[in-house]
């Protein structure tokens, strides 16, 4: 399968890297970079560093979006560190970014490649909502697309209801959303779910290996970060498991089809995703094509493979 990945690494963007990069059977075709966990730039080089840790710095990196559409971007050094990879340094790339922006890059192809792409993003969706922009055929030019994303029925992770990818660009999230994408949505309301505990990380660091210690060094900073939010060690894993699910659908237990809107306006619920799950309701007849919302995960099955992934 060919794969295109617009991230905002981010240690958690790294864990999904890492997995992709892991998987023979994926061809990652690009990997777009959005502000978000920190500023583009950072971003960026982050990206660049990981394809080499990870074995894979022949892959286009493309610059995308440094800021939202319409707000001010905010970022999340305390969950990420300074420098978006827990302050764990990586060497610098040897290569740097293609020319094209990562909507164009993005655009370019999949139109050369119509159907055969699938789309990870896991970033805020602004990089995706300009390729809507330069290419409004995207739809149905891309395969399946999986975004990491909004909090339909948990709580949010940056305000009381809004998710940081959704809440760091709501009106690009409502774009992408609204544009009739053969679309999962891999929201809080499953990777909060999904949470490999402290035990978890101290297998990962008996692995040999650059791959697995740069990665339980990333990690060190994430679960210090949950440890002192939460009171426990132990992590959500929101993006790796947005490619995981990608990679193999089986994974998802439950789902629910049905349109899913971001709120734009709302004084207090900027950015909350929100889907129509009265039971009487049903994704036939509405105003907008539906998405489908993942319920459910086999977590157990996931956090199994994602340390095969880095092994
Ligand atoms: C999402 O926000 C970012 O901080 C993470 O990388 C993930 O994509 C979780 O809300
Ligand atoms: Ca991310």
């Amino acid at each position: 399968m060919r794969v295109f990945i617009d991230c905002d690494p981010g240690i958690d963007d790294a864990l999904a890297l890492a997995y992709l990069t892991a998987d023979p059977d994926v061809e990652l075709v690009g990997v777009g970079t959005v502000f978000g966990n920190n500023s583009v730039d950072v971003t960026t080089d982050n990206a660049l560093r990981l394809l080499e840790l990870y074995g894979r710095p022949e892959v286009p990196v493309a610059r995308g979006a440094e800021r939202p559409l319409v707000q001010e971007p905010s970022l999340a050094e305390s969950v990420h560190g300074a420098n978006g990879l827990g302050d764990v340094e990586l060497p610098a790339p040897a290569g740097s970014p293609v020319a094209e922006s990562a909507a164009e890059l993005l655009v370019r192809l999949a139109r050369e490649n119509p159907g055969e792409i699938d789309l990870l993003a896991v970033g805020p969706l602004t990089n995706v909502a300009l390729a809507l922009a330069l290419e409004p055929r995207l739809p149905s030019l891309l395969g399946k697309v999986v975004v990491m994303g909004g909090a339909v029925q948990e709580p949010g992770n940056v305000t009381p209801w809004a998710e940081a990818n959704t809440s760091n660009d709501p009106e690009a999230a409502e774009r992408v959303f609204a544009a009739g994408f053969d679309l999962d949505l891999v929201a809080l309301d499953v990777t909060m779910k999904t949470v490999a505990p402290g035990e978890w990380l101290d297998e990962l660091k008996t692995l040999p290996g650059e791959r697995a210690g740069k990665t339980a060094a990333f990690l060190d900073f994430y679960y210090g970060w949950y440890s002192s939010v939460f009171g426990v060690r132990q992590s959500a894993m929101h993006d790796p498991l947005a490619a995981g699910i990608l990679l193999d659908r089986s994974l998802v237990t439950r789902s629910v089809d049905r349109p899913i809107m971001v709120e734009l306006k709302g004084e207090y619920t900027r950015g909350l995703t929100i889907a129509d799950l009265r039971p009487f309701s049903s994704a036939e007849g509405a105003e907008r094509p539906p998405a489908t919302l993942v319920q459910e995960v086999d977590g157990d099955a996931f956090l199994k493979r994602m340390m095969d992934a880095l092994r």
